[in-house]
C-alpha cells in the first residue's frame, strides 16, 4: 500500500488529509466557526502531524473556512496542498444552490484565490454539475481558468463516469470526490475508473457522517467492523478509514473533525495492516 498519491501527476500528498467543512458556524456550516482560534490550532497540528492534504470550497461558511485556513497556516508550508471548490452559491444555512455558469466559476475561483492568498489553486474542484447550464460550459470555464494559471489541476466533484469521460475531453481531470465509505458503496465503479485512469479519488463522507448533521455513525459501529477493531486494539471508525486506504492506492482520505484527539485517532488508522482475509471480510461485508 502506498502511503502518498501524486495529485495530476506532481502534486505529492499523504493519503490520509484533512476535510475543514466543519469549522464554520453550526448548524449548517454556515458563517464563522465558532472557536476560531481552536480551528486555527487544529489546523496547525494537522500539519505539523503531517497532514499535506486540505480540502474546503467556497461553499463552506461560505468563505470563512477558507479564511481560516489561510489565518492559521499561510504562508503555507512547503508541499501542503489546498484544494477547493466552486459551483454552490450558499446565502442561508438551508438554501444551497448549485450554479456552474461560466461568469459564476470565474468570480468564485478568483474569490478562493483571495481568501486562500495563493496566486494559483493547487487542486479547483467543481462542487455540483448544475443542470440549468450545458456541463461542457462550466468544464470549459476551468479549462480557461486552468490555461490562465489561476488553476493547477481540476477536479469534480458529485459526478458519474460518464461526465467524468466527457469533461476529460475539455480538459485533464486530476481528481473526483464522491460519496463513498465502507457503509455507503453506491458508485464503486467510479472508484474503480478513477483508479484505472490515475484518477485521485476523494471519498466524502469516509466516517460516514452527513454533512449537515454531527457525529460519525461509524465510531460506535456494532458487529463485524467492531471485531476486527477490537483485534486490532482500535476503534471501528479506524477501521473504515484503514479498510479505504488499502482499496486503492488513488484513494485520499478527508476525515472531517473539530477536535485534535479524533484528528489524531483518524491519523493513526493509516499504521493499521488489515490481513488480507479481513480485508476480504470487509469487501463482503455491504
Ligand atoms: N464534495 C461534497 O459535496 C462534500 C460534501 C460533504 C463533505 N465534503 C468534504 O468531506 C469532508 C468530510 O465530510 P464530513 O465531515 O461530512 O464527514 P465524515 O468525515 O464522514 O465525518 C465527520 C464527522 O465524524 C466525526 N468524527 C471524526 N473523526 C472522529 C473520530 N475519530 N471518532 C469519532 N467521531 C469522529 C466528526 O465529529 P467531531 O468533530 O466531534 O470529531 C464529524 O461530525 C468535509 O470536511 C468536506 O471537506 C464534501
Amino acid at each position: 500500500m502506498d502511503s502518498t498519491f501524486k495529485i495530476g501527476g506532481d502534486l505529492q500528498v499523504n493519503r490520509l488529509g484533512y476535510g475543514a467543512m466543519r469549522l464554520t458556524g453550526q448548524p449548517g456550516n454556515f458563517g464563522r466557526y465558532s472557536d476560531w482560534e481552536g480551528g486555527q490550532k487544529l489546523l496547525r497540528r494537522a500539519v505539523e502531524l503531517g497532514i499535506n492534504f486540505i480540502d474546503t470550497a467556497e461553499a463552506y461558511g461560505p468563505g470563512f473556512n477558507e479564511e481560516i485556513i489561510a489565518s492559521a497556516l499561510h504562508p503555507y508550508p512547503q508541499g501542503v496542498v489546498v484544494a477547493t471548490k466552486g459551483g454552490i452559491n450558499k446565502p442561508a444555512a438551508n438554501d444551497i444552490r448549485a450554479d456552474g455558469s461560466p461568469e459564476n466559476l470565474r468570480r468564485g475561483c478568483e474569490a478562493s484565490l483571495q481568501r486562500l492568498k495563493v496566486e494559483q489553486i493547487d487542486l479547483y474542484q467543481f462542487h455540483r454539475p448544475d443542470p440549468k447550464v450545458p456541463f461542457t460550459d462550466s468544464i470549459g470555464m476551468l479549462a480557461a481558468l486552468k490555461k490562465e494559471g489561476k488553476i493547477r489541476h481540476v477536479g469534480l466533484s458529485n459526478v458519474t463516469i460518464e461526465q467524468i469521460e466527457t469533461a476529460r475531453k475539455i480538459v485533464p481531470i486530476a481528481s473526483v470526490q464522491n460519496r463513498f465509505s465502507i457503509i455507503e458503496r453506491d458508485g464503486e465503479n467510479i472508484l474503480d475508473y478513477c483508479t484505472k485512469n490515475n484518477i485521485a479519488f476523494i471519498p466524502y463522507g469516509s466516517l460516514g457522517a452527513h454533512p449537515l448533521k454531527q457525529g460519525s455513525p461509524l465510531a460506535n459501529a456494532e458487529g463485524f467492523l467492531a471485531e476486527i477493531a477490537q483485534h486490532h486494539g482500535v476503534k471501528p471508525n479506524q477501521i473504515a478509514l484503514a479498510w479505504l486506504l488499502q482499496r486503492a492506492n488513488n484513494i485520499i482520505l478527508i476525515p472531517g473533525t473539530t477536535t485534535i484527539s479524533h484528528l489524531e485517532e483518524n491519523i493513526a488508522a493509516t499504521a493499521i495492516k488489515l490481513t488480507n482475509d479481513e480485508f476480504e471480510a470487509l469487501n463482503q461485508m455491504k
